[in-house]
């Protein structure tokens, strides 16, 4: 069967040689590869490339309901996800390529977010890093590590704004922020999807979750997305936008509607502002079963008609929801569907899989020796230690200074998070294998001796008992420190895990509250995947480190954190509200008319029962040194048309040891066609400054990057006041102004 493709190929190469169509040669070349394969499909085989079902995995290994392997024979599954493995992939590939009747290879996605076998910080921490070299790097090794293993196509990155702490999966983003959410998403397909698709160390990156998943209604997954078309285009699309600029070339439509329609129908997601808009070029995949779920939304009548809307909104492949497959072939016989319109979908997966070099060599990801080099590879360990480090942030640290740790101080460990494997790996663990990896608790005592570490669970992550307390409690007094591991189970985090509380569960609080009776200095280190209200353990606590759930190596990134191999740098890029009534809560907030400045103690916009401001700012985290900045130098203080103005800062670092700091710079725009937030962040540069020594940070702005959706909708600046901030995060700033002309 296969050879019917090596002709066909051939001729679409000389037919191409010739081709005079305007594109560029290589556009062109694979566009005639493309059709050469198109012209030889059957109707049945062209829906067959619109089809992704998922293997299994059961306990004895990977799997595939006996259905979809004929399916695969008949050329009527041309996508499999959650399949992987070289060896199980060479298996389901030598049957779509030997045994059907085109031989067309398939794609392997899987859902390789934060890691593949070496698992990196969830993204959300990865996120706090601010450092897009390491955030590629992340990428790049995942992408490795998956491709080595069968999989050539990624459900990521997830690109998701968010200022829902209730909802889980804001451990699968970057946060609050569209300039560094779109920075970090760039970074990650350009990590994916390196230079070349064709390398078989590269995967084809996926947008998602197309569009606006993040902002579902109280916080509840899957809930309905409402929000103003203006917001949408300026706060939730540019991610979005960002990632397929970067070249990314698949997109997962969203479970949530928006303006009234699931993303999955929305023809105004899916084409007007997909395709026609950001010129994404292609195929989008749904998120699973979404096309069958619209007839819960109540937007169609049927299954039958939910594929109707789909494949007219723009979707090229239904995830596992069989919908495609089971009616699309009727609807175009009945002339319901356009085959020119199957036509354009097909040829989008088909180019996607040509540009994989998939039809050249279909066992080009499916090399068992590359996988046993590859995965778990020292390099490999060796980053995801220094991104984990990158990630944690350094929330507090108060006079006692209890941290950095002390070699050789008698510590007391408590927590049933400090002994746990699985729980670093966090919520999308992907292949990831906690058996063989060290907890917390093994590496403080590898560094510090086992004499001088000793453990107590105290009490589990979540449920009332309390029985654990004494024997933590007695531990303690016969410690210097007390180090307590506490948060949420990584399985509170991630998708369907939304929460009405984000306090930290359990019991866990108030086992901090009776060792502070101890009068001992106590470290809080915390591992969770989202912001949490942390307004009474802030109190209790000495010091507090964040390191979110910080994966394989997160065990040995923690310690070297706790004693100061390495200085803490991350920075938030979600706001860490004092309580959920402050929800929704975010830096790039509107004045209004009454704002809380104003000398009028009443009537304006606070609570009485709590300040406006949150307990932790987006772009906070501390250091175990200090630094000290400037006032501003302005290049210029008329930025204009087409001027660029530049932001200089002179920074210096206070404390007595080496440190890292992400300096942030912010504007304002004090009066619009529309209200403007009273922030927003326009770039960061994180700078190692040596103990005393200091630094300028320059920062350069430019019109387009004033741009916003005016009052008539349409993108663009309005001449006008700007102020200008710059500072260790969006609160503790330094301030000056500009005037846009
Ligand atoms: C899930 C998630 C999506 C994931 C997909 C495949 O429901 O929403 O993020 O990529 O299914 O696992």
């Amino acid at each position: 069967m296969y050879r019917n493709f090596v002709l066909a190929l051939l001729a679409a190469s000389l037919l191409s040689a010739c081709a005079t169509s305007g594109k560029t040669n290589a556009d062109a070349i694979l566009d005639h590869k493309v059709d050469s394969v198109l012209k030889l499909m059957t109707l049945d085989e062209k829906i067959g490339q619109m089809v992704l079902y998922s293997s299994d995995w059961d306990v004895t290994g990977p799997s595939l309901k006996k259905g979809y392997l004929d399916d695969i024979r008949k050329g009527n599954c041309g996508n499999i996800f959650n399949a992987h493995t070289a060896a199980y992939t060479r298996k389901l590939q030598k049957i779509a390529v030997e045994e059907s009747r085109l031989g067309i290879p398939l794609l392997f996605g899987y859902d390789v977010i934060h890691g593949h076998k070496t698992i990196f910080p969830i993204s959300l921490g990865e996120s706090a890093s601010w450092d897009l070299a390491a955030i590629e790097k992340s990428a790049r090794v995942s992408a490795t590590e998956a491709a080595a293993s069968g999989i050539n196509w990624t459900f990521a990155p997830m690109c998701d704004i968010s200022v829902e702490p209730r909802w889980g999966r804001v451990s699968e983003g970057a946060g609050e922020d569209p300039y560094l959410g779109s920075k970090i998403a760039a970074a990650r397909v350009h990590g994916f999807q390196g230079d070349n698709l064709a390398d078989p160390s590269t995967i084809l990156a996926c947008v998602k979750h197309f569009a606006a998943y993040g902002a579902p209604l109280a916080g509840r997954d899957y809930n309905t997305v409402d929000m103003s078309e203006r917001v949408f285009l300026d706060t939730y699309l540019p991610p979005y936008k960002a990632a397929i600029d970067a070249g990314a070339m698949s997109v997962m439509s969203s479970f949530n509607e928006l303006f009234g329609v699931p993303a999955s129908g929305s023809k105004y997601l899916l084409t007007d502002i997909l395709r026609t808009k950001l010129g994404f070029k292609g195929f989008v995949v749904t998120d699973y079963t979404s096309i069958n779920e619209m007839v819960n939304h109540g937007i169609v009548a049927n299954e039958a008609d939910a594929g109707l809307l789909a494949v007219k909104a723009g979707v090229d492949m239904d995830m596992q929801g069989e919908v495609y497959f089971k009616y699309l072939k009727k609807q175009v016989k009945e002339g319901l569907v356009a085959g020119k319109l199957i036509d354009d979908d097909v040829r989008r997966i088909l180019r996607v899989k040509f540009m994989l070099g998939l039809f050249k060599d279909p066992y080009l990801y499916c090399d068992e020796a590359r996988e046993k080099r590859e995965v778990y590879a020292p390099a490999h360990l060796d980053a995801e230690l220094d991104v984990a480090k990158k990630s944690m942030v350094l929330l507090k640290n108060d006079s006692l200074k209890a941290l950095p740790l002390k070699a050789g101080e008698k510590i007391a460990v408590i927590g049933e998070l400090a002994a746990s494997t699985r729980d670093l790996l966090g919520s999308w663990k992907a292949a990831g294998d906690w058996n063989f990896m060290k907890s917390t608790l093994d590496e403080l005592k590898a560094f510090n001796g086992e004499a001088n570490v000793t453990y107590a669970e105290g009490c589990k992550t979540s449920g009332e008992d309390r029985s654990g307390f004494a024997a933590a409690i007695a531990l303690a007094r016969r410690a210097d420190k007390i180090v307590l591991v506490i948060g949420e189970s990584c399985d509170w985090s991630g998708e369907a895990t939304s929460r009405t509380s984000i306090n930290i569960p359990g019991v866990q609080t108030e086992l901090l509250e009776q060792l502070k009776a101890l009068k001992k200095p106590i470290v809080v280190v915390l591992m969770n995947g989202r912001p949490l209200d942390l307004s009474k353990e802030s109190l209790l606590a000495n010091s507090i480190l964040e390191v979110w759930f910080p994966g394989t190596m997160g065990g040995k990134a923690i310690t070297q954190v706790l004693y100061g191999q390495y200085n803490p740098a991350g920075k938030l890029t979600m706001t860490f509200p004092r309580n959920l009534g402050q929800v929704p809560i975010y830096y790039y907030e509107k004045n209004t008319g009454r704002p809380i400045y104003l000398a009028n103690p009443k009537y304006k916009s606070r609570y009485i029962d709590s300040p406006n401001d949150p307990l932790y700012p987006f772009g906070f985290g501390l250091s175990y040194t200090t630094f000290a900045y400037s006032d501003i130098k302005l290049s210029t203080n008329e930025l204009a048309e087409k001027g660029v103005l530049r932001a200089t800062v002179n920074v210096t670092n206070t404390g007595t040891v080496d440190g890292e700091e992400v300096v942030q710079c912010y504007v304002r725009d004090l009066v619009g066609s529309v209200t403007r937030p009273v922030k927003e962040l326009k770039g960061f540069e994180k700078v190692a400054i040596k103990a005393g020594e200091s630094k300028n940070v320059t920062f350069t702005i430019t019109p387009d990057m004033l741009a916003f959706h005016r009052l008539d909708m349409t993108y663009g600046t309005e001449p006008g006041d700007y102020k200008l901030f710059i500072g260790g995060n969006s609160r503790d700033v330094k301030e000056t102004g500009f005037v846009l002309r």
